[in-house]
């Protein structure tokens, strides 16, 4: 299931943005109760102080409110402005009340009254019928002596504060939702911008083929959040083409070569056929052509063993080999080439055992010793060693020939690259060296040309086998 990066970063912008007012409305809904009702309660305590002053000079049941201060003469609808007043005795008893009260008395409650026993104006919300109420009741003795019993109560109905409040909050509710859909809008809008150069990248990408190989990815290649991931797509093409060149070339002389045996065969085929030839010459005949299949088998034989080393090792055939072993067999069936062409023949091998394919690990060292043989003359000596240290199996071929010039050196190791070419047929198809070191490649070692002159000495590196 693919999922949108532009869907999400909206959605995700817009929840954070939703969350975000929402604490602010909540902080700021609460404060504007918190001051709403801080003024609420300063005004109550100055009205107190007003009839308070204003009614001190009379006593008991004689005290007259200010009417016109208590600015509301009906109960209902009950404004912003206003407030109630009564005026109790000691035991509770109301004495007076506003006009606005009618018959009725306001509910006296019990902390604000307590309060006020105790000598100092106190407040309390609470409810009367439906509505709910700010009171304060203020002990009269504040003001004189003779007031000394009675306590006067005013209150206010909080539900006009109240629905300030709900106003607000409903107005921060609104700011809310339009911020995160704006929110959602602006992700929306800059995740597309974000997302583009990706777009153009991978088109960019996708318009290179096998034949394009040599172009390069372009696009934002400037910008630094994808300057990386296009130089990443460069190299990638770059070794794509090098791979691809290398196998085309591969591919190449690969048919050049096994063109050449056949148009040899071609020719004496010609000749041969061109007038009645003796049995024996026939025969001659046959016998070249055969040489040339031989070749050719060689070659197809080796082309088919580079496929299968590039292509890794097939589990089937690995196994624990001693490299000893392996020297040791090699360097038993080259005493005979080796007396052949007059060269000192000595091996020293240590035990190293390497997990791998047995008879790729001796083709490897074959066509190893076979170049130190073909190369060194008469009365020089071949060295082949082998040890194991450092979790590593190291196997050297050193001849006492010429070694191999700086300018072959580097190439030695390509495919179908000889040296000498003038050594003709003898020289073989220059796939010896490759062959090796795919063969200990694949073996995850290496093989180096450890010294090219004078007298070369080739260097085969495995892993030991269980060692890291
Ligand atoms: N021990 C050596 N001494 C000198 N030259 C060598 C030696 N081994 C390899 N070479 C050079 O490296 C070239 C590539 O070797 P190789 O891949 O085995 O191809 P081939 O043996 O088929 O020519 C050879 O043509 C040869 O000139
Ligand atoms: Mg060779």
């Amino acid at each position: 299931m693919l999922r949108s990066f532009r869907v999400q970063l909206a959605v995700r912008f817009a929840l954070t943005m939703l969350v975000v007012i929402a604490g602010v409305g909540v902080a700021a809904t609460w404060s504007l109760r918190v001051i709403l009702q801080r003024e609420l309660d300063a005004t109550l305590l100055q009205l107190a102080e007003v009839e308070v002053l204003a009614g001190a000079s009379t006593s008991g049941p004689d005290f007259t409110f200010h009417e016109g201060v208590l600015l509301a003469r009906t109960r209902l609808p009950s404004s912003e402005l206003t407030r109630y007043g009564e005026l109790w005795d000691a035991e509770g008893v109301p004495v007076v009340r506003s006009a606005n009260l009618g018959d009725r008395d306001l509910p006296l409650p019990a902390t604000a009254m307590a309060e006020a026993r105790r000598g100092v104006p106190g407040l309390a919300t609470h409810t009367w019928g439906a509505d709910r109420l700010r009171s304060l009741v203020y002990p009269l003795r504040l003001v004189g002596a003779m007031h000394g019993s009675h306590y006067l109560q005013v209150a206010a109905p909080l539900a006009p504060l109240d629905a300030v409040i709900w106003r607000f909050a409903g107005l921060v509710a609104v700011l809310g939702f339009t911020g995160a859909a704006a929110a959602f809008g602006g992700a929306w809008f800059f995740a597309r911008l974000a997302t583009r150069p990706a777009e153009q990248i991978a088109a960019q990408a996708q318009a290179i083929e096998a034949g394009t190989l040599s172009a390069h990815i372009t696009a934002h290649a400037e910008v630094v959040e994808y300057a990386s991931l296009v130089a990443v797509l460069n190299a990638m093409l770059d070794r794509l083409r090098a791979a691809f060149d290398a196998q085309r070339r591969f591919v190449a002389d690969a048919s050049h070569e096994l063109r050449s045996p056949l148009t040899v065969m071609r020719g004496d085929l010609d000749v041969a056929l061109r007038r009645d030839r003796s049995v024996e010459e026939l025969r001659a005949v046959l016998a070249r052509m055969r040489e040339e299949v031989d070749g050719m088998t060689a070659l197809a034989g080796n082309l088919l063993l580079l496929a299968r080393a590039d292509a890794g090792l097939p589990a089937s055939a690995l196994g624990e080999v001693d490299l000893a072993d392996v020297v040791d067999r090699v360097v038993a069936r080259s005493a005979g080439p080796a007396e052949a062409a007059g060269v000192v023949l000595t091996a020293a091998a240590q035990s190293a055992p390497v997990h791998g394919d047995a008879a790729l690990l001796d083709r490897a060292v074959g066509n190893l010793v076979e170049n130190a043989l073909k190369h060194a003359p008469r009365g020089a000596r071949v060295a082949v060693r082998c040890a194991a240290a450092g979790g590593v199996a190291t196997l050297e071929v050193e001849d006492g020939g010429p070694g191999i010039a700086p300018e072959h050196a580097e190439h030695v190791f390509e495919r179908f690259y000889r040296a000498d070419p003038a050594r003709g047929r003898d020289a073989g198809a220059g796939l010896g060296l490759p062959i090796a070191r795919a063969i200990a490649e694949a073996h995850r070692g290496a093989l180096v040309l450890a010294r090219a002159t004078p007298g070369a000495l080739f260097r085969l590196t495995v892993p030991l086998a269980g060692g890291g």
